[in-house]
């Protein structure tokens, strides 16, 4: 075999399989983007990840820990807690830090681990929170499809929220992972208003700051108000942090508490703790990622279109679109090109979902799309 066409397979074989945000494989752990790049590794546009890397305020930051990199972090979880208490408008006993915000999924899960639970969820979305429901068959999962432009039924899910004795936990990733789609916050926010306090409700926003509609705010204020609300946020977004693994949730001192209870004590590194704190303190990378993301978007909007490839409107860092053939065809024909992208979302067993890279990235996937359109697989 042709010795590039061998690299080729030999990344989709080891890369295929693990097509899940924060599971995928890299064996350059130290280059830059562009480094990588030219070290010849495949184009991920797989998990969602910020394509600038991470900000360089919390590069040095990180540089600048190593120092007490020997010690506990309890002084650094303390300043990041009131860093982002601070950026929210809380008190710092409203935020519980996660080793990424996974882990705050993960806890708001537990914490529901004494009593019958029913888990309504988006179908598809985020598969975390059913993951970690996974070894609890007392939870009875209901997962109620997305509606026509991929943003959440909430009548729907409203509905499948009632008729049970015991509780309900109600999971609403907002935009949603895999379509990008938003919902109105007034309508989340209505719903959450009037619900009982049985229903218990886990927002996860860690596309937040992506949101296009400058209606659009987060659910921080009503979170620390409602002992059955909890917001997700996440540094491995738009900060660019996902190998760092940082997140938080914001919630009421009580639940905080009982979320807290459920981790492991100093779950979050000294190093990723410094480097959040300098993330936070960059306005200027946001606006920066945010403006790459932007174009990002736009040039792979022009080729979906140009090539008539239907896609779900997107306030995120990715986009869904529809292909010919099912998803791992074509997963593993891109993976063939060198490019990686998002892992199957079924039931939409005929769309990609592909992180949005940097302009010139998304140039090379236009390419590659329509070549897969001369060969008919688009
Ligand atoms: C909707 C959503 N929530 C949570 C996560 C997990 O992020 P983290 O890296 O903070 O654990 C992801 C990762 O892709 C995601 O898409």
């Amino acid at each position: 075999m042709e010795r590039r066409a061998f690299l080729r397979r030999g990344w989709a074989a080891l890369a295929l399989p693990a097509l899940w945000e924060g599971e995928d494989l890299f064996p350059f752990p130290f280059a830059t983007p562009r480094q990588r790049r030219q070290q010849g590794g495949p184009l991920r546009l797989s998990s969602n990840e910020n394509p600038l890397g991470i900000p360089p305020g919390a590069r040095e930051a990180i540089l600048e820990g190593l120092r007490e990199a020997n010690r506990y972090p309890g002084a650094s979880r303390q300043a990041l807690l009131e860093a982002v208490a601070g950026r929210h408008g809380v008190e710092p006993e409203a935020v519980v830090l996660g080793n990424g915000s996974t882990e705050i999924l993960q806890m708001g899960v537990q914490m529901f681990m004494d009593a019958p639970l029913r888990l309504v969820v988006a179908h598809p979305t985020y598969e975390d929170v059913t993951r970690y429901a996974e070894p609890h068959p007392s939870i009875e999962v209901r997962p109620v499809p997305v509606k026509d432009d991929g943003s959440h039924d909430l009548e729907g899910m409203a509905k499948a929220a009632v008729g049970t004795r015991g509780r309900v936990l109600v999971y609403l990733c907002n935009p949603n992972n895999p379509t990008g789609s938003v919902n109105p916050v007034g309508e989340v926010e209505a719903w959450i208003r009037q619900a009982s306090e049985a229903v218990h409700f886990l927002v996860d926003e860690a596309y937040f700051e992506f949101v296009r509609d400058p209606d659009h705010r987060s659910l921080e204020r009503l979170a620390v108000a409602l002992p059955n609300l909890v917001v997700a946020r996440t540094f491995s977004k738009i900060y660019g942090m996902a190998g760092l693994r940082l997140g938080y949730a914001l919630t009421h001192p009580d639940t905080a508490r009982r979320l807290r209870a459920l981790a492991a004590r100093q779950n979050t590194n000294h190093l990723a703790l410094q480097a959040g704190r300098a993330a936070l303190a960059d306005s200027r990378w946001v606006q920066e990622s945010l403006a790459v993301n932007q174009r990002s978007r736009e040039v792979t909007e022009a080729i979906l279109r140009e090539l008539d490839l239907e896609f779900f409107p997107s306030h995120t860092n990715f986009v869904m679109h529809r292909i010919r053939g099912p998803v791992e065809d074509f997963n593993r024909r891109m993976a063939d090109a060198g490019i990686l992208v998002g892992r199957p979302f079924p039931p939409f067993t005929d769309r990609c979902r592909v992180s949005l890279g940097l302009p010139e990235d998304m140039e090379r996937y236009g390419e590659t799309l329509r070549d897969f359109r001369k060969k008919g697989w688009v």
